[in-house]
């Protein structure tokens, strides 16, 4: 998506989204008014801050293999076609980590909903994870990264957190979410970060929907990284298993409670 084409976009979304108070649907206000933080919460949220800003200022250099269209930098399978990796210094691997924001955002989510079973595609460094993770310590996240040194970065992250619930699965998305979801009874809560392409996306949440129950939440991150992407989005919107979304521009989260009308949200942010 060109960057006039985004422009545009960003000042239309925010002159028709709408704030929490002008929302009618009890579902989606009870979720957005219940996604309280406590001391300790903030505390938490803090002590990933801290780290990411250390990361941020980290020089040190490892190989990256890009995967997907995650990058701007190039779109090509290097690992898989066996191109070799290119040397990325840790600060700029941190960069495309989720935004603060939305790490808020993850956190108060599986604070509220509790989901059993987290299912993570694209560790990175392990800062999404660790907002999912430090949410929901009863929780279990399964998250899946084919970056050997990503994966080594995030290893470190979570020991550096002191957090213990979190199963990390190396490999590509395509071979490891099918024999993760064989394992799996059920996925409570699944945050697809990765691969930002529209038949991916697709793929991967069909194959998602088949372990998900209509209280499990899907979100979306970089809805509006390329036309592709926002087509991706709104095949999901338009899924008959989905009932209610809520676009954050940035990022879209999707529910399949059943027994209401099919609702859409566009939101400044929750
Ligand atoms: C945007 S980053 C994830 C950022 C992370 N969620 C965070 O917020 O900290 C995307 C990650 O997905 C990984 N990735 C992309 N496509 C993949 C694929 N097909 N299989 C496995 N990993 C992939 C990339 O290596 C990259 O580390």
């Amino acid at each position: 998506m060109n960057a006039l084409k985004f422009f545009i976009g960003y000042i239309k979304h925010f002159l028709s989204a709408i704030s929490i108070h002008n929302i009618h649907s009890p579902f989606v206000f009870q979720i957005l008014t219940g996604m309280q933080l406590s001391d300790e919460d903030s505390d938490r949220i803090a002590n990933i801050e801290k780290l990411r800003k250390g990361l941020l200022r980290d020089n040190s250099e490892i190989i990256f293999f890009e995967m997907g269209a995650g990058s701007k930098i190039s779109s090509a399978d290097q690992k898989e076609s066996g191109k070799p990796g290119i040397k990325r210094m840790m600060r700029d691997i941190i960069k495309s980590s989720v935004k603060p924001e939305l790490g808020v955002i993850l956190y108060k989510l599986c604070r509220y909903f509790k989901p059993e079973v987290v299912v993570e595609l694209g560790t990175s460094a392990g800062i999404s994870t660790a907002f999912l993770a430090m949410a929901d310590p009863g929780g279990k996240i399964f998250t899946i990264e084919n970056n050997p040194s990503s994966a080594d970065a995030a290893e470190k992250n979570f020991r550096e957190l002191g957090i213990s619930n979190i199963e990390q699965i190396r490999g590509t998305f395509d071979n490891e979410l099918p024999s993760l979801l064989g394992k799996l009874r059920k996925i409570d809560f699944i945050f697809i970060d990765g691969n930002h392409r529209k038949d991916p996306l697709l793929k991967y949440f069909e194959l998602c929907l088949e372990k998900s129950h209509p209280s499990t939440v899907f979100i979306f991150d970089d809805i509006r990284w390329s036309d592709d992407m926002l087509s991706g989005w709104e095949s999901v919107r338009n899924h008959e298993r989905v009932s209610v979304t809520l676009d954050l521009f940035q990022a879209g989260i999707a529910f399949l409670v059943t027994g209401i009308a099919k609702q859409h949200y566009r939101l400044r942010g929750i």
